[in-house]
């Protein structure tokens, strides 16, 4: 197979394409943990350093102004990502995480009681696993699973009896760090509006890969980073529904999220300003917009395209090895396996010496190695920018690490 013509142009954006890894032509594949940046915004973020690095919301001189208006047109392409109705419904965050924490303490202890439900799956990232657990302790509320299979799969038809009108709050991810996995989002949604719950979606992944509608997929609240998709880390978003957005408390108390300040008692700025205290991650957002608008330049569609294509080779060809084991299910271009009888560790160790980069360890996702039942996985995960080389210098580091263990 060969790479998707009109993305081959954009493998010259990457610098970090051509850089060497223990003195070996670098093979990136871990692209689930972060993604690598393209020159735009290397060069959106330096241009804010080199040229107006000043605050924001503040001045009325002409670098705050440029500052200001860099800073919310990068709203505004965050917003365009995800086809959000206005950009006044996405919060700047630090990045998933920080947005899921934020649901879960802005909005969902004060809308969850005893006697509520809290719906996750066991595919979860720790990171939209363990705030539940936390609202769960706080407010009484029980924490309940939707039914997967061995294979790491949500039952279908499982959905229909797991949401019940006592389920406030679905927590799922979009896209399974681990396995790639993309659940059934729009039976899920559909399920939990019927039910009057709400759907907090990690977007994590999903985002970075696929392209997204909150309006055709509306869920309540959806969370992603920048630098799962080319943008610099420390900066992410958190989409409120409309509706939503009212129900939310503030997150963090100070400056620029307030609207009027009086010796003993104040008021809040509308929002996203009402969740976004003090000085926020300025370069990092001017970061952010321009990763939207290079992603979106290359298409949410083509990058799809080729990771389904290419996640395909690379599962059929980890696939055909006698000494792998395969965990999930193909679909994207996440792929997590163990070689048999070798510590995960030791095969990324193993591929790190031919200058191949993949993540190993329980990526975390622990209650999903549980069902999995192993402490670990290798994980290959591919952004537009892999080629099948990359996936062929996997296989024969795989199969170098396999005799050197026999
Ligand atoms: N969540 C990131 C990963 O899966 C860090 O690697």
């Amino acid at each position: 197979m060969s790479i998707t013509a009109e993305l081959e142009p954009k493998l010259l954006d990457f610098p970090i394409l051509s850089a060497r890894s223990r003195g070996k032509d670098f093979v990136y594949l871990d692209n689930g943990a972060t993604s690598l940046k393209p020159r735009s915004v290397i060069e959106a973020i330096t241009s804010y350093y080199t040229e107006y690095s000043v605050n924001i919301h503040r001045g009325v001189y002409e670098m705050s102004e440029r500052a200001t208006a860099e800073y919310d047109r990068s709203r505004e392409d965050v917003a365009a990502l995800i086809d959000a109705p206005t950009d006044g419904q996405v919060i700047f965050t630090s990045g998933t995480t920080e947005s899921i924490n934020m649901v879960a303490f802005s909005w969902a202890v004060g809308h969850v009681s005893s006697g509520d439900e809290i719906l996750v799956t066991l595919l979860e990232h720790h990171s939209n696993l363990v705030p539940w657990q936390q609202v769960c302790r706080a407010t009484g509320a029980e924490l309940r699973f939707l039914p997967i299979g061995p294979d790491g799969v949500v039952s279908q038809d499982r959905i229909d009896e797991a949401i019940t009108t006592k389920t406030r709050v679905v927590a799922v991810t979009g896209m399974s760090n681990v396995t790639g996995y993309v659940p059934p989002h729009h039976t899920i949604v559909a399920t939990a509006r019927e039910r009057g719950a709400a759907v907090v979606m990690d977007g994590a992944q999903f985002v970075a890969h696929r392209p997204v509608s909150v309006q055709e997929l509306p869920v309540d609240f959806l969370a992603f980073s920048a630098h799962k998709m080319c943008g610099p880390t420390g900066i992410g978003a958190l989409y409120v529904a409309p509706g939503r957005v009212a129900e939310m408390e503030p997150y963090q108390y100070g400056g620029d999220m307030i609207q009027a300040v009086h010796a003993t008692e104040s008021t809040w700025a509308p929002a996203p300003a009402r969740f976004e205290a003090g000085t926020p991650n300025i370069a990092g957002a001017i970061g952010f917009g321009a990763a939207t608008r290079y992603v979106r330049d290359v298409g949410m569609d083509a990058i799809a395209a080729h990771e389904t294509e290419l996640g395909r080779y690379l599962r059929d060809k980890v696939g055909e090895l006698d000494f792998v084991t395969l965990y999930g299910v193909p679909g994207t271009g996440i792929c997590s396996f163990n070689v048999r009888g070798v510590h995960p560790h030791d095969v990324g160790t193993g591929l790190d010496q031919l200058g191949i980069a993949v993540r190993t360890g329980f990526h975390c996702a622990q209650p999903l190695m549980e069902h999995f039942n192993v402490t670990g996985t290798v994980r290959a995960s591919l952004y537009f920018y892999n080629r099948p080389e990359d996936v062929d210098a996997l296989v024969a580091g795989l199969v170098r690490i396999r005799d050197i263990f026999a």
